[in-house]
């Protein structure tokens, strides 16, 4: 599989860019939009910047907003009609906690649209589940803790609600369909040491990547990179136990800016957004066994010598 994440993915579709300089209204459909159906939430994040009023996103954000089911349907077959190539759900709030979903989907199904979701995970089971895992090209859930404590620290949810959505995860891989299901690891100061064993659980659970991210706590850059430069060594030695466990390695692996050989991991450091310090790092899981002799300990002391 080529980079999932690329910026260049653009570039596949000539007759898209051509249309977009006329001025003779021929111009084409959105290639991909994003949907956010409602702003409400099961869970309660303690930095979700959309319920931060000092954060820009957060700002004039009504909770209680979402999209009404008549409108929403209407959307879908607009989409449709105009020949949108794929649909992503988000959020403001959880796009699964959106009673009409399930109705968008069964329609969305029986077009050409392809459809993803960035999800809490909490409500991922049961036909909803089974509709992602069947039809649609990814899901991706937003993780933070790495056992139920921590999780329901970070996010105000009951006790077990970290375990439950692991479970959600095998049981989504269970379906066996096409959908890629992974995880964006929100990384601040309390999980900075915790990144291994929560990619690692992931793993252990089905899932096929893990997206490591700083966590925004500002609306300035320099800010964030302040924080996250105190994090910085920490979060990179869990990185490289990731990446250097074994189990899992990598491919174009570019904080060296050299290919390691006979890796085949795809690690990636995109320069945006705010933090610069710590740029985004992709990582995408394999299911490999680990290389003989490659033990977590000596794996660390290897990272620890670089
Ligand atoms: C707002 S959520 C909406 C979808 C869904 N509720 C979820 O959590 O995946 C979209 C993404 O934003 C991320 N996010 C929210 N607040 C953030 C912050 N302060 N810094 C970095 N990412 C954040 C979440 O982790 C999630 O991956
Ligand atoms: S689950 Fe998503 S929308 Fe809900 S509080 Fe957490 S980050 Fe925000």
């Amino acid at each position: 599989m080529g980079n999932i994440y690329t910026s260049m993915k653009i570039f596949h579709y000539k007759d898209k860019v051509d249309s977009l300089p006329k001025d003779d209204e021929s111009i084409l459909a959105p290639l991909h939009i994003r949907i956010k159906p409602i702003n409400g939430c099961n869970h309660r994040c303690r930095y979700c910047a959309y319920r931060e009023d000092s954060l820009q996103l957060g700002k004039d954000m009504q909770v209680s907003d979402s999209i009404p089911k008549a409108k929403m349907m209407e959307i879908t077959e607009d989409i449709i009609d105009m020949g949108v190539k794929a649909v992503t759900f988000s959020g403001g709030g959880e796009p699964l906690f959106y009673p009409h979903l399930e109705d968008v989907l069964h329609r969305l199904v029986d077009s050409s649209v392809k459809f993803a979701t960035l999800t809490n995970g909490g409500l991922l089971k049961g036909k909803i589940a089974e509709l992602f895992a069947l039809h649609g090209s990814w899901v991706r859930v937003s993780m933070d803790g790495w056992d139920n404590e921590s999780y329901t620290r970070y996010r105000g949810v009951a006790d077990g609600e970290y375990d439950a959505i692991l479970e959600n995860i095998a049981a989504f891989k269970k379906f066996g369909g096409p959908c890629r299901l992974g995880v964006s690891y929100i990384v601040d100061k309390e999980n900075a040491n915790h990144v291994f064993e929560a990619a690692q659980r992931v793993k252990d659970m089905g899932g096929d990547s893990v997206k490591i991210s700083p966590c925004i706590l500002e609306n300035e850059g320099a800010k964030n990179n302040a924080y996250h430069k105190q994090i910085w060594d920490v979060a990179r030695e869990q990185i490289d136990r990731v990446l250097y466990c074994g189990a899992i390695t990598i491919g174009n692996y570019k904080r060296e800016n050299k290919k390691k050989k006979g890796q085949i991991f795809e690690i990636e450091r995109l320069k945006r957004n705010t933090s610069r310090i710590w740029c985004r790092l992709w990582l995408r899981l394999q299911h490999r066994q680990p290389e003989p002799g490659a033990s977590d300990s000596q794996i660390k002391i290897k990272s620890q010598t670089k």
